[in-house]
């Protein structure tokens, strides 16, 4: 059974808090755009479309008390690497300056990507074949978008089309989104799974264990240089030298035509005590300095192809 991320309710927004997943299934009601970006800022929502389309929400909220520009102010201040949730308020901005029904434009968004994602699992599950073992990191399901899922739904739409696959997946360290969400979604959905850490990636590429390798994506560059996170882009390397395909999957409201140079994408740094404990319980030294970056980025010549629901691009013709 495919799950949902969040629900319009008119007057709030109805968000499962996936900081406790897979243990407990809490649901927040959401009333203002404080309590949205709060969401956001602490993962109790995350997945870049899932951002975006929450965020429009937010806005919905927010306008009814505040001025707008406050709204955004609030809403873009949370997280800083998925171009979604800017993509999703300017939107939300322009169709206010246009006078159109702002609650219906937050809606459209939520139902495009959910149509998005259904689209993107048809193109892309013609890269899946019988039998094929996947290698997927991170969370790019139904939780992390409206619905269905990114680099998940290709694998979805697969195993909804018969195809036999065995999906290996990447703990991802340290918020353990593979190991909390995407075990959860898969074994909900009864497609035969295995969890690793992150680290048993490359040897099972060396095995001849992997097939291909499936992930999402943050933001993406003019270039096809693409944002995703922490450990996408040592995958990537390992793909190119074990000669895996390697895809990108994700809607064009994640391509940031602004972006020139991979270097100017913002890449989120997270307390370091995230990566020193984890629900509570303390394993590094206090006093112990850590680097937490949520995401790195993958240049394009490393990637075999992105899917979008526009259709595939090889970022070395780009
Ligand atoms: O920190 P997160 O959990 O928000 O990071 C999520 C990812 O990196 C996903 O791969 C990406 O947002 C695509 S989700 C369809």
């Amino acid at each position: 059974m495919e799950v949902k991320a969040f629900y319009w309710k008119g007057d709030h927004l109805l968000l499962l808090d996936q900081r406790d997943l897979p243990d407990k299934e809490v649901w927040l009601k959401l009333t203002d755009h404080f309590e949205v970006a709060d969401a956001i800022r602490s993962m109790a929502v995350r997945g870049a479309p899932a951002i975006g389309c929450v965020a429009a929400y937010g806005f919905v909220l927010g306008i009814k008390k505040e001025k707008p520009e406050k709204v955004l102010a609030v809403l873009k201040n949370t997280r800083p690497t998925a171009y979604n949730l800017f993509w999703a308020l300017n939107r939300m901005a322009k169709a206010l300056k246009e006078g159109k029904d702002i609650e219906q434009e937050a809606i459209n968004i939520e139902k495009e990507d959910y149509n998005a994602n259904k689209r993107i699992g048809q193109i892309g599950s013609k890269f899946i074949k019988d039998g094929m073992r996947i290698l997927t990191h991170c969370n790019t399901g139904a939780l992390a978008t409206a619905g269905w899922g990114t680099a998940l739904g290709v694998i979805r739409s697969a195993h909804y089309s018969g195809k036999k696959i065995h999906v290996f997946v990447n703990e991802t360290r340290p918020y353990m989104q593979g190991a909390r969400l995407t075990a959860w979604e898969l074994l909900k959905e009864g497609i035969p799974h295995t969890l690793i850490t992150d680290m048993t990636a490359g040897f099972l590429m060396k095995k001849g264990l992997i097939d291909a390798i499936f992930v999402g994506a943050d933001r993406i560059t003019k270039k096809g240089d693409v944002a995703n996170k922490i450990g996408t882009y040592t995958l990537s390397v390992l793909a190119k030298t074990h000669n895996i395909p390697f895809y990108v999957v994700a809607p064009t409201s994640t391509f940031d035509p602004s972006i020139k140079d991979q270097d100017e994408i913002p890449v989120e740094e997270r307390s370091g005590d995230e990566i020193k404990s984890f629900k509570g319980c303390k394993f590094a030294p206090d006093d112990t300095p850590a680097l937490h970056l949520a995401f790195d980025i993958t240049p394009a010549e490393n990637i075999t192809a992105i899917i979008t629901e526009e259709g595939v691009i090889h970022p070395k013709d780009l």
